[in-house]
């Protein structure tokens, strides 16, 4: 299994919110490999899944320290969402709280 650290700036129904262009890309292009790799695995016929997984808006430097959630409350969600994962979820955009997101 591969986990990306995805954010919801990469989501293309957020980018009317504006800012942060150059995140934004970084991230839409960790996307699309998570994407890829997940069909390349698939049409391999092997069983590795790769996930974009968003931690939530987590207090830290990043956010500085203004986010919704706290550390431990994204970290614990995060494990759950892994420790849960099915491979029918390869090349899914998922939240810390399991939630599925859209690309
Ligand atoms: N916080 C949020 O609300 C939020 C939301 C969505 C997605 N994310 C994603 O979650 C991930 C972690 O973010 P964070 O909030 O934990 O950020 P952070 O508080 O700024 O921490 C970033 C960590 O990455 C390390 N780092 C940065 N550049 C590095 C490099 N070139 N090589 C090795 N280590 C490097 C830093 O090390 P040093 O301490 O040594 O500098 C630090 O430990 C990121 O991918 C971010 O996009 C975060």
């Amino acid at each position: 299994m591969e986990v990306q650290a995805d954010t919801r700036y990469a989501e293309m129904r957020h980018a009317d919110k504006g800012g942060r262009l150059g995140y934004r890309m970084a991230k839409s292009s960790l996307n699309q490999l998570t994407v890829s790799l997940a069909t390349e695995q698939r049409l391999a016929g092997q069983k590795l899944a790769f996930i974009a997984l968003h931690p939530g808006r987590v207090r830290t430097r990043l956010s500085g320290f203004n986010g919704a959630i706290d550390v431990e409350e994204s970290a614990n969600g995060m494990v759950k969402v892994i420790e849960d994962l099915k491979l029918e979820q390869s090349g899914d955009f998922v939240r810390y709280d399991g939630e599925k997101m859209a690309w």
